[in-house]
């Protein structure tokens, strides 16, 4: 059940950021209250997120993350990065976020690894090997929008390593994005349930598809950021 204390905060986080310079891209509402809603419930201590853009997603992070956490932020466009200093109110000191402006060489040279959350909300400029060792051992993927490409080298990498991966697609009611969620090293029910409601939001897609204003999957055209 929807939690109406967090969708109010996710609401005010994206009309704050929405407000802001070089908000055309940041993360639908939708996104930031899964986010949320998993922050809160798995208490990751660990995060890398990938894309920090104005910083949207990482003062969801900021803001629900423990005290003593670590969070590791890439972002690769230099405009954007001086956005996320201005944007981000970090509120504890007991916080150590680190920013990076490049991907290191080598996964090994990331200060934090391995980590219990990797959020992507951009490219994913690592190969299949690399991204698995970032992975700890029930470490969950948080991916915005549909991410396909992400999503695979994901999926692969911890497959091929022999870490069984559950997948869910969340959407919001009109069917427009929403976010993906990997789970590396997921218990069979874990992959049942998440397969079972994935599949169930695809037949819902060409049920309802006729009488939608979006495309299922894609941006909303009228409330959406990124229009
Ligand atoms: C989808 S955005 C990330 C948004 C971020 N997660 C947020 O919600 O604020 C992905 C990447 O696109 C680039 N980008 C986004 N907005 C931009 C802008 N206004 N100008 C230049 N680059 C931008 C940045 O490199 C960013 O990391």
């Amino acid at each position: 059940m929807r939690d109406p204390s967090r969708r109010l905060y996710a609401e005010s986080v994206f009309a704050r950021f929405r407000a802001l310079p070089g908000s055309d891209e940041i993360a639908t509402a939708f996104a930031i209250e899964g986010l949320v809603k998993l922050l809160r419930m798995d208490r990751p201590q660990r995060v890398i997120e990938l894309g920090g853009g104005i910083g949207t997603l990482s003062q969801v992070i900021l803001d629900e993350m423990p005290a003593g956490s670590i969070l590791t932020v890439l972002e690769r466009n230099g405009w954007c990065g001086a956005r996320w200093a201005e944007n981000v109110v970090i509120k504890t000191l007991a916080w150590t976020p680190h920013r990076l402006s490049a991907w290191p060489d080598k996964p090994y040279d990331w200060p934090v690894r391995p980590v219990d959350l990797l959020v992507v909300d951009d490219w994913l400029p690592l190969r299949y090997d690399q991204v698995e060792v970032l992975l700890g051992r029930r470490a969950l993927v948080f991916l915005e929008g549909n991410r396909p490409i992400e999503r695979c080298i994901v999926r692969e990498g911890l497959r091929a390593k022999g870490r069984r991966v559950a997948a869910l697609n969340r959407r919001p009611w009109d069917r427009s994005k929403g976010f993906w969620l990997l789970r590396a090293e997921a218990t069979r029910a874990e992959r049942l349930w998440w397969g079972a409601r994935t599949l169930a939001g695809r037949a819902l897609d060409r049920m309802v598809c006729p009488f939608l204003r979006v495309r299922p999957g894609w941006r909303r055209r009228d409330t959406d950021a990124n229009t």
